[in-house]
């Protein structure tokens, strides 16, 4: 690695459990972090002991929120510590589906959030952001890292014969996938209504007895992923598993997503469904940055 010795792993409160995975694939120390909060919910962050000449991945998901700001305050932490160099890994890059202006007027969210990180960062690395375009948005070394893979690993595992894309975004994903596990792979057609509602063209597909994976970037309110899986259980498929590499799971998706029968997630969010991790992938990257 080109980082010699000297690696050490600063974690975010939204990235422990990935933080910790990846401290024990590359054998690098976590660094200590206190965070705590004022009275008027304000963020007190402090990275207590020197990390002077130390070569820093500080990795932390941006969602919720509150998770943005308490990396902007760890970057602020890190900027005069006489560190040797600032690798930030945002394994979910939260804003990323605001990758443009869809109406005149709009703010481009995700590169508001890319002109502050890079201010700290000599390097980011991002997990399966959702449009490479928001990577353009870094002056610097921006990279992304396919997860993929580590949900090909949990669909071997658990026998899976078909992938499926639940909109055509999202056939560039079961076409990875599906070639690294050697099965066929197929996609759906989805128009987005609002921010709850798609409607899925039905579209005869060749599932009849098999064990089908959905898969996915993201996870939001499981609409799309329901939709996909009503067509499926139709169309006589044996067995239906959402995958997906960013589970945000919010606002009833629990109740959608009963239509599974299993839903797997990675660790770039935390959740009950992060049944596999992506820092065997994470690990490869840092291994080739020098
Ligand atoms: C959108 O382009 C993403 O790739 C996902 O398809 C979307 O975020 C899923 O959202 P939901 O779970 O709310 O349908």
């Amino acid at each position: 690695m080109g980082f010699g010795d000297s690696l050490k792993i600063i974690s975010g409160s939204a990235s422990l459990p990935l933080s910790r995975q990846l401290s024990a694939e590359l054998s690098a120390d976590l660094v200590e972090v206190e965070l705590s909060e004022f009275a008027d919910g304000e963020l007190y962050v402090r990275v207590p002991n020197g990390v002077e000449g130390e070569n820093l991945l500080l990795i932390q998901s941006t969602y919720p929120n509150d998770k943005l700001l308490e990396l902007f305050m760890l970057q602020d932490a890190l900027s005069d510590s006489g560190m040797r160099s600032l690798t930030v890994v945002i394994p979910y890059f939260a804003y990323g589906r605001q990758d443009k202006r869809f109406s005149e007027g709009e703010a481009i969210s995700s590169r508001a959030v890319a002109r502050r990180v890079e201010v700290d960062a000599a390097r980011v690395l991002t997990v399966d952001v959702h449009d490479k375009r928001v990577l353009s948005y870094f002056a610097g070394t921006a990279i992304d890292v396919s997860g993929m893979p580590a949900l090909s690993r949990y669909f071997s595992e658990n026998g899976v014969d078909m992938l499926l894309a639940p909109d055509e975004n999202a056939s560039r994903h079961a076409k990875v996938v599906g070639d690294l596990m050697k099965v066929p792979w197929d996609f759906l057609k989805k128009e987005r209504i609002d921010s709850w509602t798609v409607e899925t063209e039905e579209k005869a597909l060749d599932v009849k007895g098999l064990d089908v994976a959905v898969v996915d970037d993201v996870i939001s309110t499981g609409g799309t992923m329901a939709s996909a899986a009503r067509i499926l259980s139709r169309q006589g498929a044996r067995s239906v598993v959402a995958g997906c590499i960013h589970g945000l799971f919010v606002g009833g998706a629990e109740e959608r997503l009963k239509v599974f029968d299993d839903i797997v997630a990675t660790d770039t969010i935390s959740s009950s469904h992060s049944k596999v991790s992506v820092a065997p992938e994470l690990a490869e990257a840092v291994r080739g940055l020098s």
